[in-house]
């Protein structure tokens, strides 16, 4: 196979941990005989700095180019001013709205050997194995917003806004995925006092019993959810939500695994290329130092395999190479539960090891 890829490093830790993914895709091209053809671009704020704007042009024609995109990280304190009217953040968001990428899938499985490394009871986390389906193109990230003055005083205003088919296609997503796992199907809002969560909730019943009544469905209100998820997220399987109720969520339930530094996300649209990165920030606060965990974006490239260029076993030889890695006792700091850990470059290398020698 010839695949066009797009590399958006971004800041922080992201060239870092996106420079693994790249050996990793490299050694999986060599032992399958695939072409791909990685070109790197900015976005973020290293953008804003070399070229003043957080998603050149330059840089969203070369995504729509491709087959598949992944991307680092984007932000940090240098441009974190609140009162800036350009931000790194615009990079990404522009990138999911331009790309029209409605669906983001963030599963959380935490991996056996690291049981241990979460901050949660292992008897409440054996057993999780969540997709959180997130809708990334609508609700209150893309309503109307700004800033008025009324009788002296400053207002500022974010509107969260929801259509029927924004809604019915997120759930029907959701509803197949969940067709092909454990059938379980919640969906999550705050319907007891926002009117875009009564849509949300009845669009979304409408979708699940006119098609997928075989689904065993069920609601929650977000605040709700965020007990259960930490009380008992070994009940859920499929969990469809809006933009901000998701990004809250899989923040939250990423310590599930006990780091934030070991989960993938994908963000895919309709048509057209996917968009795959870690979870994580660009966690300014290790940027540089050669230590953070590339395990993320290197799961993420398995996803991008896997979603975008339908390459199933090359997917799923990355991931079972990262679970022997983690086997052997190989750790990052944040891994390391105060244990020896060993850097970043050298955990990309033990994987494409891994990867040569199967
Ligand atoms: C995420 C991030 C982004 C979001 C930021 C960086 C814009 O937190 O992907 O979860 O809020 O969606
Ligand atoms: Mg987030």
């Amino acid at each position: 196979m010839d695949a066009q890829l797009t590399l958006l490093p971004g800041d922080g830790i992201g060239p870092e941990i996106v420079a693994q993914a790249e050996r990793v895709l490299s050694a999986i091209g060599e032992k399958f005989g695939h072409s791909f053809h990685c070109q790197t671009c900015e976005v973020g704020g290293s953008a804003i700095d070399s070229v003043g704007t957080p998603l050149p042009e330059e840089t969203l024609d070369a995504c729509r180019a491709s087959n598949a995109i992944l991307l680092g990280a984007v932000g940090g304190p240098k441009w974190d001013d609140p009162t800036a009217s350009i931000r790194p953040e615009q990079g990404l968001l522009g990138l999911r709205k331009e790309l029209k990428l409605f669906a983001n899938l963030r599963p959380i499985k935490p991996h056996n050997v690291l049981l241990d490394a979460s901050p949660l009871k292992r008897e409440i986390i054996e057993g999780v194995d969540i997709l959180f389906v997130r809708e990334l193109t609508g609700g209150i990230y893309f309503g109307e917003s700004g800033r008025r003055q009324h009788e002296g005083t400053e207002f500022a205003y974010d509107v969260m806004q929801y259509s029927e088919p924004e809604v019915e296609r997120i759930v029907r997503l959701a509803a197949v995925a969940a067709q092909g796992r454990r059938g379980k199907l919640t969906s999550v809002d705050k319907a007891n006092v926002l009117e875009a969560s009564r849509l949300w909730r009845q669009t979304a019943r409408q979708v699940v019993e006119q098609d997928f009544a075989e689904l065993d469905y069920g609601v929650e209100l977000v605040d709700a959810m965020a007990m259960h998820l930490i009380s008992r997220p070994a009940d859920f399987d499929v969990v469809v939500t809006g933009n901000m109720f998701g990004d809250i969520l899989t923040d939250e339930g990423s310590m599930l695994p006990g780091s934030l530094g070991m989960l993938p996300s994908a963000s895919v649209g309709q048509s057209g290329p996917g968009l795959y990165e870690p979870i994580h920030g660009s966690a300014p606060d290790i940027a540089g130092k050669g230590i953070a965990n590339p395990l993320a974006t290197i799961l993420a490239s398995a996803m991008m395999l896997r979603h975008s260029l339908n390459l199933e076993e090359e997917a799923g030889l990355i991931e079972n190479c990262v679970e022997n890695v983690l086997d052997q006792g190989h750790r990052t700091e944040d891994i390391a539960a105060g244990g020896p850990s060993i850097g970043t470059a050298e955990m990309g290398s033990l994987v494409v090891e891994q990867i040569q020698q199967q």
